[in-house]
């Protein structure tokens, strides 16, 4: 690890912006002084030009009661109003919000105009199902205009959403739905990936059949894969049955500016996904503003894509919020980047004259297996800016990026941030930055990061610490739903009063950042968050598992990949042989979580190494799963296990 990173920091390609770019470009260097200047102020500055307050803020940071924030808590607006109506006032109408494009090939427009009144519409069905200020409905969907039209519908009446990835199984979405108490669930029958429909709807059967009261009083269902579905009379809605016989006149109320906006579910370092919890007023405006200015967006002129999903955070922030506060008109594409060929992005960055383009290292490192002859037959001439995000973006696919896909001359700019922080922390803006492959660079302004070591002290020049937010933010996460105490442990007890991000950093002697991955128990898998422990208590759910050890290993295309050791019960130990032991077993875990969390080996051994107090050191497991020679045994409470399970698997 240490090798590689020493690497990295001896890349020495730079890209500073062309003057053209530099002079047209939204963000300036000036925003950086500002924010030094009086960090509060920036903020409340940026709150008022970005956002419409329909009562304005006097306050803008109250942090008397840390570790839980209120930014501009005496204001109040709508979040939906400023993602709509307000650029239907000002005119721009008929400007196009949403290039929808189903994976099937079919595709539909909406223009502001008309996706304000859908979601009116969908605000007066919610109300009419008695969804009010503060209740939760559960989205579980396709990438279709629903999806984004049930958020803003939920945000319009000041409810709370909880997205669940439409990967995510039934057991998974239970739990979710549960842990929120929602009142409703959004669903459609299916929707398209790779070529065929997956049912969703069933799942959603399935998550409510499971045993106790639900909270949930009615499941509405977009009809979009055309499958099979079962009914249940009283409770199933058909949303375009419903959505006709609704009004499209609705009045946006305010909501105050901490009035909670979403929950999302990300992995920690134990089995239970945190229910993260974001607000309205900092949300909308750090979102709005990172948007506008990394992305350098002039909403009249550019087409903006962001291929991440609505499940995610990067779909909540960077396809919903920011860019539809902003007024920009974009992409949203339901299925996968190869579907039915595999030229599919290109091909609708073409279609579409896509100018701004945010994606994942792992996908970008796909593109680059499969090689340059595919997006080489598209014109891919309109794009000026890239983005990445998920994972550190390697020198080599960065430059790839650059040169394949960005014709040799976009800039790139890779974005550090969390489904905790909501929105962008670390970048550059590509206007002012010089680029450097690899590094995702320097704090946004108004955001303060240092690198610090276990004990709280700044780590310096070109050595590693943890990365740290050191003053309060907007966008910042205001806690873990129905869980204040595991916010305060996970995040805030190690460093006081500042936020642990759970990350390794390095800045290098020009004073960027380097990110080094996880350093606690959570893996990036392809960009996805997933948790060891989460994964491990799947497979112990499983009753010939006795055991179960799950670590994330390097792996070329994924960034890591799950790699799971289990100690098999003994009276099952022959029910199977290993090979379909195995099988099961990644099965299993696809079934209680989702595809995303399948392990992509399961070994079978004997033993796990422990040390004396019973921790499984599973830095031992990662030098197996890696192919390396094992470390450091000696604090093992039995030094033979990693014998017994090295020979075991040769
Ligand atoms: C990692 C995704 C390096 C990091 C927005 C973080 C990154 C976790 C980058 C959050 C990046 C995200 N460079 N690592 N540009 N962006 N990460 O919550 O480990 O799904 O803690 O949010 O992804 O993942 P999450």
């Amino acid at each position: 690890m240490s090798n590689r990173i020493d690497n990295l920091l001896h890349e020495a390609r730079r890209f500073p912006p062309t003057e053209q770019f530099a002079a047209d470009a939204i963000a300036g260097a000036d925003l950086y002084e500002a924010a030094e200047n009086d960090r509060l102020q920036f903020w409340a500055d940026r709150a008022r030009e970005l956002l419409h307050w329909h009562t304005p803020f006097t306050r803008t940071l109250d942090w008397s009661n840390p570790p839980f924030a209120k930014w501009f808590d005496d204001g109040a607006l709508n979040v939906a109003y400023n993602c709509l109506d307000r650029h239907v006032l000002a005119g721009n109408g008929d400007r196009i919000a949403l290039h929808w494009e189903g994976e099937p090939g079919d595709s539909r427009s909406y223009t502001y105009s008309e996706l304000t009144s859908e979601v009116k519409r969908a605000a007066n069905l919610l109300t009419s199902l008695g969804i009010r200020q503060g209740d939760r409905v559960a989205i579980y969907l396709p990438m279709i205009p629903e999806a984004v039209i049930s958020m803003l519908a939920v945000a319009r009446i000041g409810a709370v959403h909880s997205v669940v990835f439409g990967g995510f199984s039934a057991e998974s979405l239970r739990s979710r739905i549960d842990d929120a108490s929602a009142k409703l669930v959004i669903t459609a029958d299916g929707g398209y990936r790779k070529g065929s429909v997956f049912p969703l709807k069933q799942a959603v059967d399935a998550a409510l059949a499971a045993d106790g009261e639900s909270t949930v009083s009615h499941v509405l269902v977009v009809k979009r894969g055309g499958n099979e579905v079962e009914w249940t009379e009283g409770r199933d809605l058909w949303w375009h049955d419903e959505m006709v016989a609704v009004d499209d006149e609705h009045v946006a109320k305010a909501f105050p500016a901490e009035n909670p906006l979403f929950i999302l579910y990300t992995s920690g370092t134990t089995g239970k996904p945190k229910g993260i919890l974001h607000t309205s007023g900092g949300y909308l405006t750090q979102t709005a503003f990172t948007h506008r200015s990394v992305f350098d967006l002039h909403a009249e002129s550019d087409v903006y894509w962001c291929t991440a999903d609505v499940g995610w955070i990067t779909g909540h922030s960077y396809v919903v919020y920011g860019p539809l506060a902003n007024g920009a008109t974009q992409v949203l594409y339901e299925g996968t980047p190869d579907s039915p060929h595999p030229g599919r992005w290109w091909d609708i960055i073409q279609k579409y004259g896509v100018s701004i383009f945010y994606t994942a290292p792992t996908a970008i490192r796909s593109f680059m297996k499969a090689g340059r002859q595919i997006p080489q037959q598209f014109d891919l001439s309109s794009l000026r800016l890239l983005g990445s995000v998920g994972e550190p973006i390697n020198p080599e696919a960065w430059i790839w990026y650059r040169d394949v896909i960005g014709g040799g001359e976009t800039p790139i700019v890779d974005t550090w941030w969390q489904t905790e922080t909501g929105a962008i922390m670390v970048s550059a803006l590509p206007g002012v930055t010089t680029l450097k492959p690899g590094s995702a660079q320097v704090a946004i302004p108004g955001i303060q990061i240092e690198v610090l070591d276990d004990e709280g002290h700044d780590v310096g020049l070109d050595s590693g610490g943890l990365l740290v937010v050191s003053e309060p933010w907007p966008s910042m996460l205001r806690g873990i739903w129905g869980d204040p105490e595991r916010y305060k442990e996970t995040y805030w007890d190690k460093f006081g009063d500042k936020y642990f991000a759970g990350d390794g950093a390095r800045r290098d002697r020009d004073g960027d950042l380097w990110l080094l991955g996880r350093v606690d128990d959570v893996m990036n898998v392809s960009g996805h968050r997933l948790s060891t422990a989460e994964i491990e208590s799947a497979l112990v759910s499983h009753p010939m598992v006795a055991e179960a050890a799950v670590v994330g290993a390097e792996d070329e295309a994924t960034g890591q990949a799950v790699v799971a050791f289990v100690i098999v019960r003994a009276s099952q130990a022959d029910v199977a042989t290993a090979d379909e032991a195995s099988a099961l077993l990644r099965a299993h875990v696809a079934e209680q979580i989702g595809a995303i969390a399948k392990p992509r080996t399961v070994f079978l051994v004997a033993e796990l190494p422990k040390t004396r107090s019973g921790k499984i050191m599973r830095r031992l497991l990662r030098d197996v799963a890696e192919g390396r020679e094992v470390g450091d045994t000696t604090t093992l409470a039995d030094t033979q296990v990693m014998q017994i399970i090295t020979d075991r698997l040769k």
